[in-house]
């Protein structure tokens, strides 16, 4: 199936005018419904259909630092590509929101990168930051969630930490739910999920190439 090429329209630029404020205001935004419903649906019938071998185990940290350690995540992931037009029609989205953002708030958001991730049952992610140490690249975080029907019994829930032991926002994964957050400000996690859970986990980078260190990494 064809999936159109998204332009921004009206809908969109009230979704970027709530974001931006949010990010001043707050720093993070959790929106039901940010992303037309049939994108949603689509990305959920594109992740459904990926047999085992389309994902691989989620690490931590990049380049030489990556390790996979099923203590702090056990997810699954794969990275979204422009070759696929489902996952193209959201990459368009972000950019849209990416030029959005630079123009309400000159971010200076530079890119952005974004992987499907797969929860098994049991799974989880302990609480972390998105940014990583020693580089300031991951700036703006997003979790966009595909999970038709999700009960509060069935756990995976997105804990919000700022300062505090006690969480300042718990989000439910549920398909249409779109999360945004200053990624070096609010540490989260994944609660253990009883079912399949689906998300896109995405970062909006700056560029803070400097001489011959190229970051971010090509
Ligand atoms: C991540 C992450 C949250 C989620 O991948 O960094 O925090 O709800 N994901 O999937
Ligand atoms: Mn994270």
């Amino acid at each position: 199936m064809e999936a159109e090429i998204l332009l921004p329209t009206q809908d969109a630029e009230r979704v970027f005018d709530r974001i931006a404020d949010a990010l001043v205001s707050t720093g993070y935004i959790a929106l039901p419904a940010a992303l037309p419903r049939g994108i949603a649906e689509l990305l959920f019938e594109r992740i459904a259909s990926f047999e085992d071998d389309g994902f691989h185990s989620a690490g931590v940290g990049r380049a030489n630092e990556f390790q996979v350690n099923p203590f702090i995540r056990n997810d699954e992931i794969r990275w979204l590509s422009i070759d696929n037009d489902v996952e193209a029609s959201y990459l368009n989205w972000m950019e849209q929101l990416r030029t959005g953002l630079n123009r309400r708030l000159f971010m200076g958001l530079f890119d952005y990168e974004s992987h499907f991730a797969r929860y098994a049952p049991g799974a989880f992610y302990k609480k972390h930051l998105d940014a990583f140490k020693g580089s300031t690249n991951r700036v703006l975080s997003t979790v966009f969630y595909l999970n038709p029907n999700w009960a509060v019994v069935d756990g995976g829930h997105l804990l919000m930490y700022e300062e505090g032991l006690e969480p300042i926002a718990k989000i439910s994964p549920l398909i249409g739910t779109l999360v945004v957050f200053l990624s070096d400000r609010f540490p989260h996690e994944v609660s253990t999920a009883s079912r399949l859970r689906y998300s896109i986990a995405g970062w909006f980078r700056v560029n803070t190439t400097l001489g011959a260190h190229i970051d971010p990494p090509q």
